[in-house]
């Protein structure tokens, strides 16, 4: 009986709150700045939070040709390999849901027919501009029990130099992946974010973000040499620069070297396609923005095709820093740097004299590097052999690659191909942030996030916080989840009456 009255007594309670809402999420605009995955997964989330009724048109504004920004391709000789954010982490559950969702195929490290992005079955080395300070055996044998034996030997051979700070290194990085799965709780309990700053208290990663990853290592006890070697070759690879980046970066980017990495087959870009082409978007290509101009109910952005378009709500989805679009009132945010990575991709062969060794077999297939001011790059891994002559490699720097260093590095090159990413921020500690909200009203920004760390599932689940602010700021709830139904509101009323 109680309980009836309960029941009772929500619904009436409720049921002006779900009419109006319902009535005012009849029509929303909405204008995405960025077809990368950020601005693609805004329009994902979008869709999946707001009930089937509400009509919000979405508009996609991408200055490229093709979507999907730094999930990129390049063609090198014929074949096609990840030019940008190329490795996926196990629990990079949107990324995952993205691609069944899609009906995309996954392209695990254990395939046999590796045939782009790091070969994990590849021997590694710690190039220190003399020698190898540090390197794994290769697998040669076709042998499936020698490979264990192979694998049992390099973990030893860590342990020989590193010692047991290897299993604080592990710890410090399940730790901190255990918290970030608190972004895939369920919406009932995880609550929507209004900053970055809340965002990372909430799940315990801020802390992270005062002080740089090596003071975040020492404090752990781990061992100077595993920091400046094998630590710093990982930071390097994933981040281009050092161990002076923030802990929170440093710990993103030592889970993006572990075990179990994925891509998408044929093209992380895919991701961004298929999102886009799910949600129902006016997707508009070659158009870059201009200006936002904030005209009091409304947005007005001014493209380069000479456009107009009004939209109640506008979504900045690529990072500011380097870009020159027009606020208007204009908007401060926080200075930040991006660092420019130089992708240099070469079908030829290595030249082994540069490394000091007799022979191109002996060059590991993933080098990587200290920090080292005459070091000339960062990292040189191999994406495909052709064969014995050719092989095509991908070269990480952080200065563009010049002819003659080229030449001293390869014996042959037939083909050189070279990218220069504004490729993620220049991270310090203590990191500062911008706000997901640019204005206060209904401009935002979800690249605010890049300071915690950029990845591809950081760029979703920002997105996926900045849709769900949207609509709550917009219509006054926490939008539903499973299929907009009203009842489920009602039900969950109860539920908290009752108790
Ligand atoms: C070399 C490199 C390696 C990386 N490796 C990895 C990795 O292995 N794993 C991983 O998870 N991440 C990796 N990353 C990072 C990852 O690629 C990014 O974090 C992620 O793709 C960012 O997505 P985004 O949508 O936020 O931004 P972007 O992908 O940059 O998308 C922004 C889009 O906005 C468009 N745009 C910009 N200005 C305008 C305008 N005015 N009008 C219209 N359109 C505009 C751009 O053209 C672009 O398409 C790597 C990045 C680089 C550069
Ligand atoms: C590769 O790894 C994935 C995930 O761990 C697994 O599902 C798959 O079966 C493995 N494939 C092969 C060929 O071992
Ligand atoms: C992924 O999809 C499944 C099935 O639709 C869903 O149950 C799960 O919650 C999704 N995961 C995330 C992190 O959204
Ligand atoms: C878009 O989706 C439809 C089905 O929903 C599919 O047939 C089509 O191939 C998709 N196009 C792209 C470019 O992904
Ligand atoms: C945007 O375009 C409109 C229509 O052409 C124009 O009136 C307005 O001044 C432009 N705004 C800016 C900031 O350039």
């Amino acid at each position: 009986m109680v309980a009836r009255i309960a029941t009772l007594f929500v619904l009436l309670f409720w049921l002006p709150v779900i009419t109006s809402s319902s009535s005012a999420s009849s029509s929303l605009s909405v204008c995405i700045v960025g077809s990368g995955i950020g601005g693609s997964s805004v329009a994902h989330f979008l869709r999946e939070y707001s009930s089937p009724s509400a009509s919000i048109s979405i508009r996609v504004f991408e200055r490229h040709g093709v979507v999907g920004g730094r999930m990129a391709r390049v063609n090198v000789g014929g074949d096609s390999f990840e030019a940008g954010g190329s490795i996926l982490h196990p629990k990079n559950y949107y990324a995952l849901n993205y691609t069944r969702l899609i009906g995309l195929k996954i392209r695990w490290p254990n395939a046999t027919s590796a045939s782009d992005g790091r070969d994990d079955d590849g021997d590694f080395g710690i190039w220190d501009g003399k020698g190898f300070v540090f390197k794994t055996w290769r697998v040669s044998s076709k042998l499936p029990f020698l490979d264990k034996i192979v694998s049992f030997a390099n973990t030893a051979l860590l342990f020989w130099r590193y010692g047991f700070s290897l299993i604080r290194m592990d710890n410090f990085v399940q730790r901190t992946v255990n918290n970030f799965l608190k972004y895939y709780e369920n919406t009932d309990s995880r609550p929507v974010f209004e900053t970055v700053e809340e965002m990372l208290k909430w799940a315990g990663l801020y802390d992270l973000t005062g002080q740089t990853l090596e003071e975040e290592l020492i404090s752990t006890g781990l061992s100077p040499l595993l920091i400046r070697e094998l630590i710093t070759v990982i930071t390097r690879i994933n981040y281009g620069q050092s161990v002076s980046i923030s802990g929170l970066a440093g710990a993103v980017s030592m889970a993006g070297s572990g075990g179990g990495l994925w891509s998408v087959q044929g093209g992380n870009w895919q991701m961004a396609a298929g999102l886009l082409n799910h949600s129902n978007v006016a997707l508009h290509l070659r158009e870059e923005i201009q200006s936002i101009s904030n005209l009091g109910n409304y947005y007005e952005l001014n493209s380069s095709e000479g456009n107009s378009y009004k939209c109640e709500v506008a979504v900045v989805a690529t990072p500011l820093d380097e870009l020159d679009i027009r606020f208007d009132p204009p908007v401060s945010i926080p200075p930040r740097k991006l660092h420019h990575t130089h992708a240099t991709f070469v079908r030829g062969l290595l030249n082994p004299a540069y490394f000091g060794l007799g022979s191109v077999e002996e060059i590991p297939d993933l080098v990587g590097t200290i920090e080292d001011p005459g070091l000339p790059f960062s990292s040189i891994s191999v994406l495909k052999r052709h064969d014995e002559k050719e092989v095509t490699y991908k070269v990480f720097s952080r200065e563009a690659m010049a002819d003659t260093l080229l030449d001293q590095i390869f014996s042959v090159r037939k083909e050189t191909i070279r990218i220069d990413w504004g490729a993620y921020p220049h991270y310090k500690a203590p990191e500062v942030f911008a706000p997901f909200i640019l204005d206060g009203q209904h401009l935002y920004y979800v690249n605010a996030f890049e300071n915690a760390a950029s990845t591809m599932e950081t760029s979703a689940v920002a997105a996926e916080n900045v849709a769900r602010l949207i609509l709550s700021r917009q219509f006054g709830h926490v939008p539903l989840k499973l299929s907009g139904s009203e009842s489920s509101v009602a039900d969950e009323g109860v539920l908290h009456l009752d108790l």
